[in-house]
C-alpha cells in the first residue's frame, strides 16, 4: 500500500453530530449553571480530584449547588458571580464551559492553568464581567472582536499565552479598563490610536508580543497610566512629544524595539517617573537636560542606542537614582563632574562611550556604589585616592581606556571589591596587593599595562591577569617579561586554578544538558526560545486536515511495521508513532476486512461515530482519523502506563497503584460509563469492559478504551448480536439472550471494581456470587472484606477503608447474576460519591455478607454498611 497515495477523506466531519453528550452524572445537579461545570469538568483532560471534589451535586443542609463548590461564588439569588480556579493545573478547553449559564458573572479568573484551544465568543456574553484573567495558559487564537461587549470590563488579564492576531480596536471601546495585560503571546499588528479612549487606564503590558508600528501619539492623554510597558516588540517610529502629558506614569519600559528620533525633552514633565527604560534602540539625538526634573527617578536605562553629546549636567539633580545605564552609546565629553547629589547610586555603567578626561575625586562621594563600569572609554589621567571611600564597591572596571599612573593603596582595603579588570591602560609602579588579598578576588585581571608584578605573585593568579607587564625578579635579581612562560610553580598553580573550574563548568554543562534533555522530553521550544508545553493536540477531529499528520503517522510507524504494534483486536491493530514534534500518539488500524469495502467502512464509522461527539476525562481521547478505502486509523491519545490488567500483573506497577489511585479509578471508570449510558443519545454500550480495556496515564487518571467497533449498541437495528466481550466479564444471561443492555457493562463493571482492589480476577469468587440469588444461600459469604485486599499493598488507613467498602458492596451488586437486581451506572456513580459518615463496626470485622444488601432505592442510611475507625 502506498502511503503517499492514501489521501485522506475529510466528509467525516458530518460524523460529528451524531452524539449529543449531556450531563447527569456524578450529580444531582440541576440548575444549568451546575450542568455547565460538569459538563466542562468531565471535558477536562485532567484536574486534581480533590480540588475539585466538592463538585458532585448538593449536600444536605448546604446551598444549591454550585454555589457552595470549590472556587463558585454566587449571589444572593444563587446566580454564579464568581469562578476562580488558579493554579491547579486543569488541562482543557474554555471552549466546553458554556459561558450562557452564568449571565450574572462578575469575575472570572483561571490564571495558571494548561487551558488551551481559543477564546470562545461566547464570553461576549458574559455583560456583567467586571475581572477576566486568563493569564498563564496555553491559549491560542485571536483577541475575539465580541470581548468589546464586556462593557464592565476593569482587569483584563491575557498574558503568558499563545494569543496571536492583533489587538481588537473593539478592546478599546471598553470604556472601564483599569488594567490591561497581554504581554507573552504573539500579539502582532498596531497598538490601535483609539486606545487613547481608555481613560482610565492605569496598567498596560504589551512586551514580549510581534508589535510593530508607532506607538500611538494619541496614547499621550491617558492620564492615569502609571505603567507602560512595550518591551521587546518591534515597535518603531519616534516617542511622541505628547507623552509629556502622562503625568501619572511611574514606569515606562520600551527596550528592545526600533524606536528611533529624539528623547523628547516633554518626558522631562513626567514627575513621578521611577523607572524609564529605553534601552536597545535606534535613539540618537542627545539627552535632554529636562531629565534633571525627574526627581523620583530611580532607574535610567538608556544603553545601546546611538545618544550621543555630553552627559547633561541636570542628572546631577536626580537624587533618588539607584542605577544609571548610559553603556553603548555615542556619549563624549567628560565624567560626569556633578555626582554630589547621585548618593543613592549603586549602579554607575558607561562603558562603550567616548567619554574622555580625568576621573574626578567627586567619584568617592558615590558611597553606595557597588558596580563601576567605564570600560571601552578614553579616560585618562590616574585613579583618584579617593576610591578607597566606596566602601561598598564590589566590581571595578577601568579597562580599555588611558588610565596611567600608579595603583592607590586604597584598592587593598576595599573589602568588598571581588571583581578588578584595569587592563589595557598605561598604569605603571607597583602592585598595591598583598598576596591573600590577591587571592580573594573572583576576578583579577591587570594585564597590558606597565606594572611591576612582584615574582610571588606568579601562580597565585593566572598568568592572563598581569600578561603584559614587568615581573620583578625576587631573588636573581634580574628582571623578566611576564609574557615569559610563567615558572614550575606558576604553571602548577595555573592548571589547578584553570581546571577546578573547568571541571565544575563540565559538571555544569553536564548536568543542564541532561536537564534540557529532560525537558526536552516534556516541552517544545517556540520561535522565541520560551519554552511551552507540547501537550497539545496536533490535529483534532474539529479541525484536521490530514495531511502532513497523516504522512507523519506512516513515517513513525514504518508504515505500521509489526514493531510499534502494541495490541491487536477482533477489528484492528493498535500502533505507538511518536510524531516528529516527539508526541507520542496510539493509532488504531484496522484490519482490511474479506468482504470488501462496505464492511470496512462500516466497521471504522462505528467506532468512530462512538467516540467522537463523547468527550470525558475517564474515556481515552480521539485526536484525529484517517479513512481511505485501503487504509482507514483512529488516532488516541497514548497512555503511557497501560491497561489495568497490565499494571496488576506486575508487583512494582501494582504498588504504585496505591489504595486512593485504585479506588479513582472505580470512579472514574464508572463515570465513563455512565456518561456513555445515560448522557449521551444514542446511548452507547460498551459491551467489552475488562482490565484489559481499562488504561491509565501517566497520573493513572483510568481510561475507558477500545470501542471496537463490533460492540457498539446498533441503533435502530436489532439488538441481538454475535458473541462479543472477554471470558471472565461476560454476564452470564448474555449466553441464552445474546441481547445488548447496559446491564451487560454493569456486570463488566463489578467484576473489574473487585479485580481492582484484589489485584486479580476475581474468578470463582463472581461466579459463585452470581450464581447465587442474592436474598438467600448466604454460607460462605463469611469472608472478611480485609482478606480481598490485594496484600502487596500495605493496609489503607480508615478513611480508604470506607471508601473500599463502599466500592465492594457496589461490585457485589452489579455481579448478581440477575440483570434487573443489577443497579444502573447512574446509581452506582451516585453511591461511590457519596461521601457517607458510616458510624459503627471496625473495618477489620466486616464480611461480604454484610456488604452483600446494596438497594439502590433503599433510603442512604439503610443501604449503607457503617464502619468504625
Ligand atoms: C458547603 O456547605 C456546607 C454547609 O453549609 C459546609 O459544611 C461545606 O463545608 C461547604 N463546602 C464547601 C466546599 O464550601
Ligand atoms: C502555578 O501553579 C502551580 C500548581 O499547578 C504552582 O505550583 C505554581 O507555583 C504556580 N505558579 C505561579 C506563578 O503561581
Ligand atoms: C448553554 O447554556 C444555556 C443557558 O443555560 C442553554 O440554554 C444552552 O442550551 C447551553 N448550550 C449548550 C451548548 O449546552
Ligand atoms: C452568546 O454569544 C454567542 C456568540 O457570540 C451568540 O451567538 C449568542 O446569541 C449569545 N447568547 C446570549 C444568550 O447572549
Ligand atoms: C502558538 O501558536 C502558533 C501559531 O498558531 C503555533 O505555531 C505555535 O506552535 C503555538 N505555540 C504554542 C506553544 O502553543
Ligand atoms: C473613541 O472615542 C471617540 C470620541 O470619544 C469616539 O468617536 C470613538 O468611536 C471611540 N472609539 C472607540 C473604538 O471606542
Ligand atoms: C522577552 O523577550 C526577550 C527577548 O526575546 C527575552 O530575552 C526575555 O527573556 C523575554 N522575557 C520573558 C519574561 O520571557
Ligand atoms: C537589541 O535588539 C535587537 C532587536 O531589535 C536584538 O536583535 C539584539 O539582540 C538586542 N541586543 C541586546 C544587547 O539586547
Ligand atoms: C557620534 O557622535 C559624534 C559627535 O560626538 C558624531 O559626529 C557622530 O556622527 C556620532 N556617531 C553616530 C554613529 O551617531
Ligand atoms: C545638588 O542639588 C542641589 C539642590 O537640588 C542643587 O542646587 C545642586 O546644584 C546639586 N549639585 C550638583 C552638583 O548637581
Ligand atoms: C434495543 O434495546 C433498547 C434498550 O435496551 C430498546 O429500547 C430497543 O427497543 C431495543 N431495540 C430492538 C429493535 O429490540
Amino acid at each position: 500500500m502506498g502511503g503517499s497515495r492514501v489521501r485522506p477523506l475529510r466528509f467525516f466531519l458530518l460524523l460529528l453530530v451524531l452524539h449529543q453528550c449531556r450531563d447527569h452524572c456524578s450529580s444531582g445537579s440541576t440548575t444549568p449553571a451546575a450542568e455547565a461545570f460538569i459538563r466542562w469538568k468531565n471535558s477536562l483532560e485532567w484536574y486534581p480530584l480533590d480540588a475539585l471534589s466538592s463538585w458532585n451535586g448538593a449536600a444536605a443542609g448546604a446551598p444549591p449547588p454550585p454555589c457552595n463548590w470549590t472556587g463558585i461564588t454566587c449571589d444572593a439569588t444563587a446566580g454564579v458571580v464568581g469562578i476562580d480556579l488558579q493554579h491547579l493545573g486543569l488541562r482543557g478547553t474554555l471552549e466546553n464551559l458554556n459561558f450562557s449559564s452564568f449571565p450574572s458573572l462578575i469575575s472570572l479568573s483561571l490564571s495558571n492553568n494548561s487551558l488551551s484551544g481559543g477564546l470562545p465568543p461566547s464570553l461576549g456574553n458574559l455583560s456583567k464581567l467586571t475581572h477576566l484573567t486568563l493569564d498563564g495558559n496555553r491559549i491560542s487564537g485571536p483577541i475575539p472582536p465580541e470581548i468589546g461587549s464586556l462593557g464592565e470590563l476593569q482587569v483584563l488579564d491575557l498574558s503568558e499565552n499563545n494569543i496571536t492576531g492583533g489587538i481588537p480596536p473593539s478592546l478599546c471601546s471598553l470604556k472601564k479598563l483599569r488594567e490591561v495585560s497581554l504581554d507573552m503571546n504573539h500579539i502582532s499588528g498596531g497598538i490601535p490610536t483609539e486606545i487613547a479612549n481608555l481613560t482610565m487606564l492605569e496598567r498596560l503590558a504589551l512586551f514580549n508580543n510581534s508589535l510593530t508600528g508607532r506607538i500611538p501619539p494619541s496614547m499621550g492623554s491617558l492620564k492615569r497610566l502609571q505603567y507602560l510597558d512595550i518591551r521587546w516588540n518591534r515597535v518603531s517610529g519616534p516617542i511622541s512629544p505628547l507623552f509629556g502629558g502622562l503625568e501619572s506614569l511611574q514606569r515606562l519600559y520600551l527596550r528592545g524595539n526600533q524606536i528611533s528620533g529624539i528623547i523628547p525633552p516633554e518626558i522631562g514633565k513626567l514627575r513621578n517617573l521611577r523607572v524609564m527604560t529605553l534601552s536597545n534602540n535606534s535613539l540618537t539625538g542627545e539627552i535632554p537636560p529636562s531629565l534633571g526634573g525627574l526627581v523620583n527617578l530611580e532607574r535610567l536605562q538608556l544603553h545601546g542606542n546611538q545618544i550621543s553629546g555630553a552627559i547633561p549636567v541636570e542628572i546631577g539633580n536626580l537624587r533618588s537614582l539607584r542605577v544609571l545605564r548610559l553603556s553603548r552609546n555615542n556619549l563624549s565629553g567628560v565624567f560626569p563632574p556633578f555626582l554630589d547629589n547621585l548618593t543613592s547610586l549603586e549602579h554607575l555603567l558607561l562603558y562603550g562611550n567616548k567619554l574622555s578626561g580625568p576621573l574626578p575625586p567627586q567619584i568617592g562621594g558615590l558611597q553606595n556604589l557597588v558596580e563601576l563600569d567605564l570600560r571601552w572609554n578614553r579616560f585618562s589621567g590616574s585613579i583618584p585616592l579617593t576610591i578607597g571611600t566606596m566602601t561598598k564597591l564590589g566590581s571595578l572596571d577601568l579597562s580599555w581606556n588611558n588610565l596611567s599612573g600608579s595603583l592607590p593603596k586604597q584598592l587593598q582595603d576595599l573589602t568588598y571589591l571581588t571583581s578588578l579588570n584595569l587592563s589595557h591602560n598605561n598604569f605603571s609602579g607597583q602592585l598595591p596587593f598583598s598576596i591573600p588579598r590577591l587571592q580573594s578576588f573572583a576576578l583579577i585581571d591587570f594585564s597590558h599595562n606597565d606594572l611591576v608584578v612582584p615574582a610571588s605573585y606568579e601562580g597565585v593568579i593566572p598568568h592572563e591577569s598581569f600578561v603584559g607587564n614587568r615581573v620583578e625578579a625576587s631573588s636573581n635579581g634580574s628582571n623578566s617579561s611576564a609574557s615569559q612562560k610563567p615558572s614550575r610553580k606558576g604553571r602548577v598553580k595555573v592548571v589547578i586554578s584553570v581546571v577546578v573550574p573547568v571541571s565544575a563548568l563540565l559538571i555544569i554543562l553536564f548536568a543542564s544538558a541532561k536537564i534540557r534533555r529532560l525537558r526536552k522530553e516534556q516541552t517544545a521550544e517556540d520561535m522565541d526560545g520560551r519554552e511551552v508545553q507540547k501537550n497539545k493536540n496536533l490535529f483534532s477531529v474539529w479541525n484536521y486536515d490530514g495531511g502532513n499528520v497523516f504522512e507523519d503517522i506512516i513515517q513513525a510507524t514504518e508504515n505500521f511495521d509489526d514493531r510499534y504494534c502494541v495490541g491487536v483486536g477482533g477489528n484492528g491493530s493498535v500502533y505507538e508513532a511518536e510524531l516528529p514534534t516527539g508526541q507520542v500518539v496510539a493509532v488504531k488500524k484496522f484490519h482490511q476486512p474479506e468482504d470488501g469495502e462496505a464492511a470496512y467502512d462500516a466497521t471504522f464509522r462505528k467506532e468512530l461515530c462512538a467516540v467522537t461527539g463523547i468527550r470525558h476525562r475517564n474515556i481515552v481521547k480521539l485526536h484525529g482519523f484517517c479513512f481511505h478505502a485501503r487504509c482507514a486509523f483512529l488516532v488516541y491519545e497514548n497512555m503511557e502506563k497501560g491497561s489495568l490488567a497490565s499494571v496488576l500483573s506486575n508487583d512494582e506497577s501494582a504498588m504504585e497503584l496505591d489504595w486512593v489511585s485504585r479506588v479513582n479509578a472505580v470512579r472514574g471508570v464508572a463515570d465513563a460509563l455512565c456518561y456513555l449510558h445515560h448522557d449521551c443519545t444514542p446511548a452507547v454500550v460498551h459491551r467489552d469492559i475488562s482490565s484489559s480495556n481499562i488504561l491509565f496515564d501517566s497520573e493513572f487518571r483510568a481510561c475507558v478504551s477500545d470501542f471496537g467497533a463490533a460492540k457498539l449498541l446498533r441503533v435502530g437495528s436489532s439488538n441481538w448480536t454475535g458473541v462479543a466481550g472477554t471470558r471472565g466479564y461476560i454476564a452470564p444471561e448474555f449466553a441464552y439472550t445474546m441481547k445488548v443492555t447496559d446491564k451487560c457493562d454493569v456486570y463488566g463493571f463489578g467484576v473489574v471494581a473487585l479485580e481492582t482492589i484484589m489485584g486479580t480476577h476475581p474468578g470463582d469468587l463472581v461466579s459463585s456470587l452470581s450464581l447465587r440469588p442474592s436474598s438467600t444461600g448466604r454460607s460462605g459469604l463469611d469472608i472478611l472484606v480485609k482478606h480481598l485486599l490485594d496484600p502487596r499493598l500495605p493496609d489503607p488507613v480508615l478513611e480508604v477503608s470506607r471508601e473500599i467498602c463502599s466500592v465492594v458492596m457496589v461490585a457485589l451488586a452489579c455481579v448478581r447474576a440477575d440483570p434487573n437486581a443489577r443497579p444502573t451506572m447512574q446509581q452506582v456513580t451516585q453511591e461511590l460519591s457519596s461521601h457517607r459518615q458510616q458510624p459503627f463496626e471496625p473495618f477489620d470485622a466486616i464480611t461480604l455478607h454484610q456488604l452483600m444488601d446494596f438497594r439502590p432505592d433503599m433510603s442512604r442510611s439503610e443501604a449503607s454498611i457503617s464502619i468504625k475507625g
